[in-house]
């Protein structure tokens, strides 16, 4: 790894470029957390999305028991990107995802940065090796990839490779968990980092159930919100499988259905996003939604998704208060 950086720990002001679905939603979460927030938006108002957002989610904010969500959020928007990161702490940038804009941003704000600011892009999949080409020196880039909504879900992934400084993972690490956040570390570069590959390879079993005519959409969606999602909410599936093998744990689970898993991997889907199977998913979320819209869907799973993780919390709390080790 490169260079060395301390970092700003206290970490006062962060800036946001981007202020998009996961821009507005970062800087909610910087904001209630008691930072600062300097956004920028090369096309639209970014103050007026904000404040917008905010309203919408600063009752979510108190119930995750965000220390400022109380308050007003201290905030400012810049006209122009280098101004918003040159007071910056911390920089997380949400622009589109396309590295042509990323690097441009990129070649634009590095000027501007005090020693020791540490960019995070929220890509959702491209490569650092990639991005880091934006910038003459691209110590201070990593990926700190969240999952949407970032003030909600917990989950950040981080990366950095040889040309990152030094201590720049463990610094903003230190950010995120400030904010209540889950961080995972890659060891090495990946398309799509981790919980995107994740997610693809589910998701292309579901397109492909609903392709081949097997079950409804909707029925997809209750197999897993019902089932095998209630159970990956409080633990992966690593540890659920070794539970599932018995007091023999993952060796027995492996031993009884190792043949199964050939056969069903070996019969999984291939399918891709036709116009045919696009037009199934539209239709099928169509009958799955009713009366249901995009505000109240969005509703509906952040309500669902605060009470999960306030249940969680106690249930840890509740465990570790009677744990006598
Ligand atoms: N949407 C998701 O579910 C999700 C989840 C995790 C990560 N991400 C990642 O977050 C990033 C942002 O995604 P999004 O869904 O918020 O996109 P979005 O389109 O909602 O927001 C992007 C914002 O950036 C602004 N913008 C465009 N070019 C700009 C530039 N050069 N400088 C400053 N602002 C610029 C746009 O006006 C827009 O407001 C992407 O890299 C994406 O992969 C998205």
């Amino acid at each position: 790894m490169a260079g060395h950086t301390l970092g700003h720990e206290n970490f006062k002001t962060v800036a946001i470029l981007g202020a998009g679905l996961i821009g507005c939603s970062w800087a909610a979460l910087f904001a209630a957390s008691g930072r600062r927030v300097h956004l920028f938006d090369s096309h639209v108002d970014a103050g007026e999305k904000f404040t917008e957002f905010w309203k919408a989610v600063q009752p979510t904010l108190i119930k995750l028991g965000l220390e400022k969500a109380g308050d007003e959020p201290d905030w400012a928007a810049f006209n122009a990107a280098a101004d918003a990161v040159r007071e910056a702490d911390f920089v997380q940038e949400c622009i589109p995802e396309r590295l042509d804009l990323k690097m441009a941003l990129y070649a634009e704000i590095e000027p501007a940065l005090r020693p020791g600011t540490i960019v995070g892009t929220s890509s959702s999949g491209l490569k650092l090796s990639d991005l880091q080409k934006g910038w003459k020196n691209p110590s201070s880039l990593i990926i700190a990839h969240p999952f949407n909504p970032p003030h909600i879900i917990p989950l950040v992934e981080l990366y950095g490779n040889d040309a990152t400084a030094v201590d720049a993972i463990q610094v903003s690490r230190r950010l995120y968990e400030s904010c209540g956040k889950q961080t995972i570390t890659l060891k090495r570069e990946v398309m799509g980092h981790v919980a995107n590959r994740l997610q693809a390879a589910l998701w292309r079993e579901a397109i492909n159930l609903v392709a081949e005519d097997v079950v409804s959409v909707g029925d997809v969606d209750t197999a897993i919100s019902a089932g095998p999602g209630m159970r990956w909410a409080v633990m992966g599936p690593h540890m659920l499988l070794n539970l599932g093998g018995g007091p023999g744990g993952i060796r027995a689970y492996c031993e009884q259905f190792r043949d199964s898993y050939h056969l069903w991997w070996d019969d999984l889907g291939q399918p891709k996003l036709t116009d045919e199977t696009i037009g199934k998913l539209i239709s099928g979320i169509a009958e799955e939604s009713g009366h249901r819209g995009y505000g109240q869907l969005r509703d509906e799973r952040d309500e669902k998704l605060v009470a999960l993780i306030s249940a969680t919390r106690n249930v840890d709390a509740a465990r570790a208060a009677n744990d006598p080790s």
